[in-house]
């Protein structure tokens, strides 16, 4: 172990490398953690210890993990239905034998950070941030050049035609005064809220329907500026109004005005709050609408990595404990342009690439409504709102990532890296502004989003050695909308995928999405090539994002026992045409949910018909209900079946500690590849939907319970724990408060999603076949024997 000696340092003096080597005139330093790094609530009393060191590991350590290391043969305890079962999950016998045997002894490593310190031209004008890696600027929302020194020009608007003057309808037609760094609309000068939102029909006249529930319809050719510019009468227009006389009820205004953009919030948008960045700019920025601002020296998507011009007391846990190499000849100046950081590490390690900002900061920065792809948005306090944004995955898994102890700087180090594109922003803004053009894509928002990739796969493969070596299969790419990597370029399909959408094309081989924006199938093979959508060998199915619910976990729903749960099974959502606002198309649901609902439905249907089959015990329903979770947590067996795409009822039965009941043949669910399903969950053929109920009442007791009490052992990995205390952590440093969230998640202390994807990752590394062939000898903190594969 290290030998400890403490110095008294002065952290207020020491604010940047060079007055640290002015002050302590010793080569090496290092800052010591001292507490976990999930524990959230010291996480402020960290950043202020500092406890340099002068010595270096003893050989012990090795001898230590032979010690505890147990032989791969030996045979570890496997469960019911043949599970080898690590940290309370039943995994797939082999995972589960190398995780016991390999995993649990893993030890630290040690891996040279380097810290860079390269300018920017002009300092990218204030107008963006400098990644002091590259040196290259990463430009605002509207900025462009080198320095950020050329300002773009974003039309709100198409081109005016005589029939549409304000040309045919985006999301950001204008009327009033277009912002076109962002291509937003606001009020503009001459009003009394210049800063004031006119958003879409807002700017627009209204057209009323003549029957009475009939919805409003809006002419995009006429705009209606005496409801958005007067300043006279009881109705002032909207960019008028004065909120407190419009509260106060003294005056009127236009309704279909709101407040949509990121960071106000109010009917009148009266209120500023945070807008929604990655890690909310890890304390080192400010959050420009999306687009993290960092503070000088600091840079990042999420303003995590420092330079050589921070504060060594600032770094990120994920850079500590950390020995600190300064240059030792010579005058000291403030001139280093490269630091070596020795930080202690476990493996895997990921490479998170720093990517332009138009896959995600650029993403977030214009988007048109606050709730577009995000998982959470800010109250008047500033505290967290989380939303139920299923699509919310992909922000909470690259926060994670981000600021895991696992990541590294050193691309050559690294096991793993991940390629930080934005689709789920992508897609919901495909109508956003004319500059996001889909005019090349026939409107197919998966030709678009196709696109990007590809762009984001030139850019790695040309600028970055990490690419070509390894045809990119040490690579991650996350695909989080309906139809999951099912349109992935071809150029990237070796990688990895994170998808909420298994479909290994086995049993349905095209595009299944009733939603025809999402549909792939005309997508040319020459871009797209000719795979399947998931490859169970290299890809994962991650959960869907679930908000923490403070009354659902307060209340235990994941372990509420087998006598509480009177239902047999339950199934509640959109059954098709024959309901009430059931959706339409038959290829909803692949026509899953429909066949369902013939043979059980339990509330009459249009025809005032009950399913053939309808029991009592048997719930399949379409309304919404106020109690959704206490009804799963009331029932046995719950219905996972797929909606437009994938739908997030596992995580919803597996939150709620009923037995999971999927129907969807040959589409994996989260985990699927990796845990041993049968453990815990039921799978049936689409074609065994009428014997649904006999099949179920077959189990006995003993297979009940087993899978109840493995669901109440992982439910956490269905959960994105570890993302959410990092803005609990957030949340209190800035504000002082611990949430009511916060508070019981905090308490949780099993594996998560991040855990379990963690575990994964250190299992393929060592057991991917393709990997064999790495002859790089690495130091990889495992016992030899557990190479053996290799
Ligand atoms: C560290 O410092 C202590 C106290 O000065 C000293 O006894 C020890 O030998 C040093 N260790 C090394 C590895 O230099
Ligand atoms: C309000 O202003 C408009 C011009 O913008 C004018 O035509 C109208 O007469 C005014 N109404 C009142 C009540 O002052
Ligand atoms: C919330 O954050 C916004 C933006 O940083 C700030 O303008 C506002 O004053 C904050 N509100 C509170 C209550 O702290
Ligand atoms: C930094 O170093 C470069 C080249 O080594 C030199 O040209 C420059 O003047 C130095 N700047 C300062 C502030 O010392
Ligand atoms: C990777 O390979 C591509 C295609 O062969 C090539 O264009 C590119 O320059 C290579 N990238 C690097 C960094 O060498
Ligand atoms: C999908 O499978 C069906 C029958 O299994 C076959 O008729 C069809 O040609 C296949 N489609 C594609 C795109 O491979
Ligand atoms: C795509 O691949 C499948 C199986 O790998 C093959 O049967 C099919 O003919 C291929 N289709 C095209 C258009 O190449
Ligand atoms: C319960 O069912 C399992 C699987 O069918 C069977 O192996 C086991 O013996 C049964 N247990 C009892 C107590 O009937």
């Amino acid at each position: 172990m290290f030998s400890v000696q403490k110095l008294n340092c002065s952290w207020s003096l020491a604010a940047t490398v060079a007055s640290i080597i002015a002050l302590v005139s010793i080569l090496h330093l290092s800052l010591f953690p001292a507490v976990p790094s999930f524990d959230y609530l010291a996480y402020r009393q960290v950043k202020d210890s500092c406890f340099p060191i002068n010595g270096t590991t003893d050989g012990k350590k090795n001898n230590l993990l032979q010690d505890k290391w147990i032989p791969l043969n030996a045979r570890f305890p496997a469960d019911l239905h043949k599970a080898v079962v690590y940290r309370g999950a039943p995994w797939k016998a082999e995972i589960g034998q190398w995780l016991s045997g390999c995993s649990s002894v893993a030890a630290p490593i040690k891996v040279v950070e380097e810290i860079s310190g390269k300018k920017c031209k002009d300092s990218c004008s204030g107008q963006g941030i400098c990644n002091h890696e590259l040196g290259q600027c990463r430009c605002f929302h509207g900025f462009n050049g080198d320095g950020c020194s050329e300002r773009l020009e974003l039309s709100c608007n198409y081109p005016a035609t005589e029939e549409l003057p304000y040309g045919r309808w985006v999301v950001s037609i204008c009327s009033a005064h277009c912002d076109t760094t962002r291509a937003m609309c606001f009020c503009g000068e001459g009003t009394k809220y210049p800063n004031r939102p006119v958003a879409e029909s807002c700017g627009f006249k209204i057209i009323f329907p003549t029957e009475p529930d009939a919805p409003k319809d809006v002419d995009w050719s006429k705009a209606d500026h005496d409801n958005i510019f007067t300043t006279n009468g009881s109705m002032p227009g909207w960019c008028n109004v004065d909120p407190v006389e419009a509260y106060a009820e003294k005056v009127k205004f236009k309704d279909d005005c709101d407040c949509k953009y990121d960071g106000l919030l109010g009917r009148f948008c009266e209120i500023p709050v945070s807008s929604t960045c990655i890690n909310q700019c890890s304390g080192q920025g400010h959050c420009r609408g999306g687009f993290c601002q960092c503070y000088d020296g600091w840079y990042g998507v999420d303003c995590s990595i420092p330079s050589v011009s921070s504060s060594i007391r600032d770094w990120p846990q994920w850079l500590r404990p950390a020995q600190v190499s300064v240059p030792g000849n010579g005058p000291i100046t403030s001139n280093i342009t490269g630091l070596k950081a020795v930080v202690e590490k476990k493996r895997p390690l990921i490479y998170v690439y720093d990517l332009p900002p138009e896959f995600n900061s650029l993403l977030l920065e214009g988007r048109h409504f606050k709730l577009e792809c995000v998982n959470r948005i800010y109250d008047p306090d500033n505290a967290t709102i989380w939303t139920e944004q299923l699509y919310g995955s992909q922000i909470a898994m690259y926060e994670s990532m981000l600021a895991s102890p696992h990541r590294t700087l050193n691309g050559e180090e690294a096991d793993y890296f991940f390629v930080p594109v934005l689709d789920s922003c992508i897609i919901t803004r495909a109508d956003d502004a004319p500059h996001l053009s889909m005019e090349q894509h026939r409107g197919l928002r998966s030709s678009f989003t196709l696109e990007l990739y590809k762009k984001a796969h030139d850019h790695i493969a040309q600028q970055y050695p990490y690419w070509n070596r390894s045809s990119g299969r040490d690579h991650i790419w996350s695909f989080s909308w309906d139809e999951g990597a099912c349109y992935a370029p071809k150029e990237i399909w070796d990688s990895m995928m994170l998808v909420h959408w298994g479909n290994t094309n086995s049993e349905h081989n095209h595009s299944t999405t009733a939603y025809w924006a999402d549909n792939w199938d005309k997508i040319s093979s020459e871009t797209r090539g000719n795979h399947s959508c998931f490859d169970p060998r290299k890809d994962l199915v991650i959960p869907a994002w679930k908000r923490p619910d403070d009354v659902s976990l307060s209340l235990k729903l994941w372990a509420r026992p087998r006598e509480k749960r009177k239902t047999l099974f339950y199934f509640n959502g959109n059954l098709g045409p024959a309901y009430e606002r059931g959706r339409p198309e038959a290829t909803y649901s692949m026509g899953i949910r429909q066949k369902l609902a013939e043979e059980f439905g339990s509330a009459p249907n249009k025809d005032g018909k009950l399913g053939k089959q309808h029991v009592e015990d048997v719930i399949v329903i379409s309304h919404p209900s106020e109690s959704y979770h206490e009804d799963l947590a009331s029932s046995i067996f719950c219905g996972v079946m797929p909606g437009d795409g994938w739908s997030g009822r596992m995580e919803d039965s597996i939150l709620q500690g009923c037995i999971p009941v999927v129907i969807q043949d040959g589409i994996f669910l989260p985990w699927e590849n990796v845990l041993n399903y049968e453990s815990f969950a039921v799978r049936l053929h689409e074609d065994e939907i009428p014997n649904l109920v006999n099949i179920l009442r077959g189990f006995n007791e003993t297979e009940v319970e087993f899978r109840l009490a493995n669901i109440k052992k992982i439910w956490q990995r269905y959960l994105y724990r570890d993302s959410i205390l990092l803005e609990a952590k957030r949340q209190k440093s800035a504000y002082g408060y611990v949430r009511d969230w916060a508070q019981q998640l905090s308490e949780l202390s099993d594996d998560d999603v991040f855990a379990t994807f963690v575990q994964i990752l250190h299992y393929k590394l060592y057991n991917d076949p393709w990997r064999r062939k790495d002859t790089n000898q690495k130091e990889t903190g495992i016992p030899r024997e557990c190479l053996l594969n290799i």
